[in-house]
């Protein structure tokens, strides 16, 4: 079976997979007790049955504060170079504590949390198990890390045709030239195992920004806009899109594209062009095969 087109999982040194690591991670991953009035998880804007997304535009932290931006999915997350929407946290292991400070997220502190759940003898015996050492900052961040590693996605019809297993559909071939042809340039910049070269860069959403993405990280007004690219597995089952959530359906992506962008800066890859509705169809057949619909968590 070829899977190099597939890169393999590398786990960081002193924080190597185990089955305890991972044990506790999904617990952890789980429990509201992390955020502040016990009643948001890391599940619950990171749904498993939604591709570890989830299906609303902006999702409320705890004691219902509104978000700001679009939960993207975890699926591969073991593979990114680095992580939020502006790219601006280098580890996995270092990602917790963002949701963990975030006000509208869990709002809480990662001290105060380990002391708490240290109490809990089940947690506390899983903790020493995994890593030698009770329940702290280090061994919250380093098991969610540990499990969020192991969301991997794979299995698509796309995978399946990689792997010489089956074939597309006439539909889906069309669509899959399309995606890569020069007129429609998708595969420019959605390239690689996971459909996203990673770059942050200005798509042409809008012609001014709410959110100004990476410029919030560098101050720099020619940032404004730029968001890391996401990938496209499992695309079809993560609606709503990109980083406000504000296009709801794959064809209103589309058409976006189809008019050109809006913004003066935007990549100069994004230009406009034309797509009858049988071409529409086969695009959106293309992204459909893109949905693993086996995607399962060793347990
Ligand atoms: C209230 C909803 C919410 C909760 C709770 C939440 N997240 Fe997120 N998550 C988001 C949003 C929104 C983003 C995008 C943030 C940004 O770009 O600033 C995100 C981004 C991420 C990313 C980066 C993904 C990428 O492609 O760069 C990871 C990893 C992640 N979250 C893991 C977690 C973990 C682990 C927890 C629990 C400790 C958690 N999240 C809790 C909403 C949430
Ligand atoms: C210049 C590079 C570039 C090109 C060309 C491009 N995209 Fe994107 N795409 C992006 C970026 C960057 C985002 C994220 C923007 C945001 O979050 O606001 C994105 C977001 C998306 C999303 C939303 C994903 C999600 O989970 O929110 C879809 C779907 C998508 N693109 C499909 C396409 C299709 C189909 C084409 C071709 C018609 C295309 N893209 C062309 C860079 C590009």
């Amino acid at each position: 079976m070829d899977q190099s087109y597939f890169p393999s999982i590398q786990f960081p040194v002193g924080n190597e997979f185990s089955p305890e690591r991972y044990a506790l991670g999904k617990r952890l991953f789980f429990d509201t007790r992390l955020s502040e009035n016990n009643d948001v998880s890391c599940g619950s804007c990171h749904d498993p049955s939604s591709y570890f997304a989830d299906d609303l535009p902006t999702s409320s932290g705890t004691s219902n504060a509104p978000g700001t931006r679009n939960s993207p999915s975890l699926v591969n997350v073991a593979l990114h170079p680095f992580f939020t929407r502006e790219g601006s946290v280098p580890t996995l292991e270092m990602q917790v504590l963002v949701p963990v400070q975030e006000h509208n997220e869990f709002n809480s502190n990662i001290v105060l949390i380990a002391e708490a759940l240290d109490q809990d003898q089940e947690l506390h015996d899983m903790s020493v198990l995994a890593y030698g050492e009770p329940i702290t900052p280090y061994t919250i961040t380093r098991s969610i890390a540990n499990y969020e590693r192991m969301i991997i996605s794979q299995n698509s019809k796309w995978d399946k045709v990689q792997r010489g297993e089956q074939s597309f559909t006439s539909s889906e071939l069309r669509g899959k030239e399309l995606f890569f042809s020069s007129e429609l340039n998708c595969g420019s910049c959605h390239v690689g195992f996971d459909f996203t070269s990673f770059e942050i860069l200005n798509n042409g959403l809008y012609s001014s920004y709410e959110d100004p993405g990476l410029a919030r990280f560098t101050g720099n007004e020619a940032d404004s806009g730029k968001f890391k690219m996401p990938g496209l597995r499992n695309v079809a089952e993560t609606a709503p899109y990109m980083h406000d959530g504000s296009l709801a359906t794959l064809e209103e992506v589309i058409l976006h594209y189809s008019e050109g962008g809006k913004h003066a800066l935007q990549d100069e890859r994004i230009r406009a062009f034309e797509l009858d509705q049988n071409e529409m169809a086969d695009l959106i057949a293309f992204l459909n095969a893109l949905t693993d619909y086996e995607m399962s968590m060793p347990q």
